[in-house]
């Protein structure tokens, strides 16, 4: 794809992604806080609550009984459909049309770019198949231990695909996973419920409660899952996490951090003690993270330290061989646009002023290059890695 084509569409993508799905969990987040703060109205209602927002007072109403037919009725979807519309052409501008650049990893699996794409959407596709015809029903009857099972599932996937793409496909990928299963359940499950209470009402009838009570269990599942994916979406910021041969355990720390975290605030307004819950989910979650994450003497570099003298010359002539390829003003290699990430290796300072990013994206984590696109070799690692272990010195 030209440059500045993928430039621009991945930009278009991510602004609409992003404001999408801030609508859609907004939403979500904000009629759950209703839901569980309703107070109880006249009989027939269900129950109702008043708001302070900008400059007025707002009261709203739960009822089953109907609405006004002479004003409109709003629904909100498309929120949900905008959001995993833009994700899917996501994948295809970042990861799919980038030649597998950012999908394999060679250290991870030799695929070719066709299989790597197979098994990326393979295991969307086969995800939302298996949880929309058994899965999603059979979790939500098993009860408190259908969590365990849907966690377990996550990590099985999460196991898989970090041993077939790179760590950063990966973790995107499971997050997509999660995704396309929430806008599945909006789709399939909780519109259809929609539209039969909507037609009980203009019947004026007593709506069917089967398809009303599947719609909540699948939006239970949405829950649990909203704080997941976020992390999941935006962990190709963190190279340390999904660059750890580790990283399936990270990404189950993050996952069940998430789903943790949304459980104590769901039930805050019944558990007294929530405050000290969700202060020790996050101290453990942290813990967890930075023992895992903090490499003792076993480090990479480290253990460097004590090979012969590497000098600038010979870690400047590994990254202009092996890296300036991509980070430079005026990149051979136009993939990814010019200096991405906003790094360049032009000059020494350039260089210099990254020395510690270079450190954890070529030696520690070799997240860099991406799918080893210009074919660096352990022992070229081995020079930066003494060289930045030796002080990286200018000389
Ligand atoms: C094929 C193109 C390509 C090559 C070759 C490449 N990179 Fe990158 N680099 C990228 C892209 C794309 C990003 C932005 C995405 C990311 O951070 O993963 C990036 C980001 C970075 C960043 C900034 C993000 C951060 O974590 O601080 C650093 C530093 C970096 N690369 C170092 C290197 C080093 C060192 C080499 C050589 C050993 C290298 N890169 C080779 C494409 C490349």
């Amino acid at each position: 794809m030209n440059p500045a084509v993928r430039e621009i569409l991945e930009l278009v993508f991510r602004w609409i992604h992003v404001i999408a799905g801030i609508m859609w969990i907004g939403n979500s987040l904000l009629w759950n806080w209703i839901d569980r703060n309703l107070l109880p109205a006249e009989p027939g209602k269900e129950g109702e609550i008043w708001l302070l927002h900008s400059g007025a007072f707002y009261r709203m109403e739960k009822n089953l009984a109907g609405w006004d037919r002479a004003r409109p009725l709003h629904w909100f979807k498309w929120q949900a459909y905008t959001t995993w519309l833009t994700g899917a052409a996501l994948l295809v501008v970042v990861y799919y049309a980038s030649g597998g650049a950012l999908l394999v990893d060679p250290a991870v699996r030799e695929l070719t770019p066709g299989q790597a794409v197979g098994v990326a959407t393979g295991s969307i596709v086969g995800a939302w198949l298996a949880y929309d015809l058994v899965l999603g029903r059979a979790i939500s009857r098993m009860g408190r231990m259908g969590a365990v099972a849907g966690f377990a599932l996550v990590l099985g996937v999460a196991y898989g695909l970090t041993h077939l793409l790179s760590g950063r496909a990966a973790f995107l990928h499971v997050g997509a996973m999660l995704g396309t299963l929430m806008a599945g359940n909006v789709y399939r499950v909780i519109m259809p419920s929609q539209r039969v209470l909507v037609a009980a009402a203009e019947r004026g009838e007593r709506p069917d409660p089967a398809p009303s009570k599947r719609a909540k269990e699948r939006s239970v599942h949405n829950n649990y899952m909203t704080f997941p994916v976020i992390v999941l979406m935006l962990s190709s910021h963190f190279p340390d996490l999904y660059g750890h041969r580790l990283n399936w355990l990270f990404l189950g720390i993050l996952v069940l951090a998430g789903a943790t975290v949304r459980h104590i605030l769901n039930v805050r307004f019944t558990l007294g003690r929530w405050k000290p819950a969700l202060a020790a989910t996050f101290a453990t979650t942290l813990g967890a993270l930075f023992l895992l994450l903090a490499r003792p003497a076993g480090s990479r570099t480290a253990a460097a330290r004590a090979g012969e003298r590497a000098t600038f010359a010979q870690a400047n002539a590994v990254i202009q061989k092996r890296c300036a390829v991509c980070h430079s003003a005026s990149p051979a290699d136009r993939t990814f646009g010019a200096a991405p990430g906003g790094v360049a290796f032009d000059t020494p300072e350039q260089i210099l002023a990254r020395v510690e990013r270079i450190r954890v994206r070529a030696v520690e984590t070799a997240t860099m290059p991406p799918a080893n696109k210009t074919f660096i070799t352990p022992e070229e690692r081995a020079v930066l890695g003494r060289w930045i272990a030796q002080g990286a010195r200018r000389e």
